[in-house]
């Protein structure tokens, strides 16, 4: 046991070198001494500096993960390192006024910026960055005023705004000044299936709507008259009457009456034939009424 961990961390270590490999001083990016400086200083503050590829000499520069202060004085350093891309401030102490150092990195095609304490005029400083494609901005002060300032930013494809200040119309707002722009709000609420209230389902209409008449859910279904939608109507009938509870009668004579009919009504629904004959036994009126109504 002892061994295999012994080869895990092995195999950790050996990609903790691979990654390593990918790191601004060792690979050659003809850095002058000046932007060699400048990369020491944004790593010194917390900043990690690696290349988005190895066949590129785009950068990426990220600070998530880093828990120093001082945001704002570390990136004023990154106007003396070149061609950085991707820009990760996600839950830094970094400032509205702060962004100004970054307001003319014209190369950023992304920045996270979320759960940091930017509003409004931080977004102001963004107006320059023509090349950005996606902005984060989940969990910020940002209003759809803030907003206003990102409208030149044509190739800007997607956006992140939820939990901030700003509203879906001022999202959607935007969206329409950015074509092919993806505004995520986060309002969108998923979908839910409402089950059968109830109060809707009494004996009443289970009676007359499955059970009473030849149009009934039960008459088509034993004369094989009933669509698909029919059957599964009636299941449903069945399923919430297995809840209910009848005025009179035992308990555990209608659970077995009402479990006769889910479990016949079940096998028609898959097209079994000994679902028919089951069911036409199981809902024998006069059975379940001497007993229970
Ligand atoms: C599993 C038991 C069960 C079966 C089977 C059953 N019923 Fe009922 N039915 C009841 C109960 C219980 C009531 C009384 C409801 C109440 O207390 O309001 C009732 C009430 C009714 C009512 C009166 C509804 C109202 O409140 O106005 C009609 C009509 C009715 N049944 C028709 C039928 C017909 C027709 C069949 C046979 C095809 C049938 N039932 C089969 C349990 C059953």
């Amino acid at each position: 046991m002892k061994s295999l961990l012994g080869l895990i961390v092995l195999l950790m270590v050996g990609v903790g070198v691979v990654v390593a490999a990918e790191s601004v001083e060792k690979v050659d990016l003809k850095l002058t001494d000046a932007q060699q400086a400048a990369v020491d200083k944004v790593k010194e503050g917390g900043g990690m500096v690696l290349r988005v590829a190895s066949n590129t000499t785009a950068l990426d520069v990220a600070f998530h993960l880093s828990d120093k202060k001082n945001t704002d004085g570390t990136i004023a350093h990154l106007k003396a390192v070149p061609n950085v891309t991707k820009l990760n401030l996600a839950g830094t102490d970094v400032t509205d006024a702060g962004l100004a150092h970054i307001a003319g990195l014209k190369t950023i095609t992304h920045l996270h910026l979320e759960r940091t304490n930017i509003g409004d005029a931080g977004l102001a400083h963004l107006k320059g960055l023509e090349n950005l494609e996606y902005l984060n901005l989940y969990g910020t002060k940002v209003t759809d005023q803030g907003l206003n300032h990102l409208k030149g930013l044509k190739k800007l494809k997607k956006l992140y705004l939820w939990q901030s200040k700003a509203t879906k119309a001022g999202g959607q707002g935007l969206a329409k000044a950015i074509p092919g722009l993806y505004v995520n709000t986060g309002w969108e609420k998923p979908k839910v299936v409402e089950p059968p209230k109830t109060a809707e389902v009494t004996f009443k209409v289970i009676m007359e709507k499955g059970h009473k008449g030849d149009g009934s859910l039960l008459a088509k279904t034993l004369t094989k008259k009933a669509s698909k939608d029919e059957i599964k109507a009636l299941l449903g009938y069945y399923e919430a009457l297995a809840k209910m509870k009848p005025k009179k009668g035992p308990a555990n004579s209608w659970k077995a009456k009402t479990g006769a009919l889910v479990a016949a009504i079940k096998l028609v629904d898959k097209g079994d034939q000994k679902g028919f004959v089951a069911l036409k036994k199981a809902s024998d009126c006069k059975a379940c009424h001497s007993v229970h109504k």
